[in-house]
């Protein structure tokens, strides 16, 4: 008997790369890892001739226009990666009952909260990213009754680009850094979010528990500002740098920034049994690869 496929979009990002690292923990299921070449979700006809040529058991959606500031202008593709297409993928997934996995970001969230977000706070995204997420997380949960959003924040991995990576170079070449201490998150270790996203699919699978839909958080735990975060790199990485405070206002970008970007995981935890995983050591373990 052939076993049921789970497919993953943006095979070559942070998740995508972290999902293809843990796949082979899972034998129980096929795999088909998709980057832009196989399926370009600028392109509604790759989508459809994907699902066309595969009929999936699940399907993971880690593929999305991350470039936060340059979505602000580049506001058509933007939407169609990030909306348009999570909304046509969900479509094709209702009609083979495919679940489907698509990722979402504390983006959506204004930032002007002062306690983690519950999965139902009001959205108010405050940056074109943010808009285009949230509008392909309604467009999913729209077209596919079993969708599961999962929104996560200040994701970072051994792999592509992100902060700790940033850091450790910026923190090698400059005797002295300034990084924003006025905005608070939750750093995610892509591994983490790759295991959970891979645990939920076997429960899923193995009817563990009765499968919930909709939106869900999940973060590493822990609520630390971006200059704590490189603090700790430093630290860590016994990195020689003098690393100072500075506020958002000194380091203006094309997209805002919420300032408080905290979300209450709670129910990943309640509904599937996913523990958000320590920041600090979650943080170690990336660093020991790098
Ligand atoms: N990074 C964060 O801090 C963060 C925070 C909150 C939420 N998220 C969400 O988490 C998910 C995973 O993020 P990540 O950090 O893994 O992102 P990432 O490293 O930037 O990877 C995104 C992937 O999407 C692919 N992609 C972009 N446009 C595409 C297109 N038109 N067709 C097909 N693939 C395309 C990229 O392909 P190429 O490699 O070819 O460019 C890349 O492999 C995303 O939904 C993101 O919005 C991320």
């Amino acid at each position: 008997m052939s076993k049921p496929i789970i497919a993953v979009t943006g095979k070559n990002g942070q998740l995508g790369f972290e999902i293809s690292q843990l796949h082979n923990q899972f034998p129980e299921f096929d795999f088909i890892f998709t980057g832009r070449d196989e399926l370009d979700l600028n392109t509604p006809e790759s989508i459809d001739d994907f699902f066309k040529k595969y009929s999936p058991s699940f399907f993971i959606n880690c593929a999305a226009y991350t470039a936060v500031d340059k979505a602000e202008t580049d506001i058509e593709t933007a939407m169609a990666v990030n909306a348009t297409s999570t909304g046509l993928i969900a479509k094709h997934c209702h009609e083979i009952s495919c679940p489907l996995i698509t990722i979402s970001t504390d983006y959506v969230f204004d930032g002007m909260g002062t306690s983690p977000y519950p999965i139902d706070y009001i959205t108010n995204p405050i940056n074109h990213y943010g808009y285009t997420k949230l509008l392909g997380e309604q467009l999913a949960l729209q077209n596919n009754p079993k969708t599961i959003v999962i929104r996560t924040s200040w994701v970072y991995s051994t792999h592509g680009n992100n902060f700790v990576k940033t850091m450790i170079r910026l923190m090698k070449e400059r005797p002295t850094l300034s990084v924003v201490s006025d905005q608070t998150g939750s750093p995610t270790n892509a591994k983490n979010l790759a295991n959970a996203i891979l645990d939920i699919i076997q429960t899923i699978y193995y009817k563990k528990v009765n499968p919930e839909y909709g939106i869900f958080h999940y973060s590493d735990k822990g609520v630390i500002s971006w200059y704590q975060f490189a603090k700790e790199i430093k630290a860590y990485k016994k990195l020689q740098t003098k690393v100072s405070t500075t506020t958002t206002d000194n380091y203006p970008t094309p997209a805002k920034r919420p300032k408080y970007s905290v979300l209450d995981s709670s129910r990943i935890k309640d509904v599937y049994g996913i523990e958000s995983l320590d920041w600090k050591e979650s943080l170690h373990s990336c660093l020991d690869k790098l």
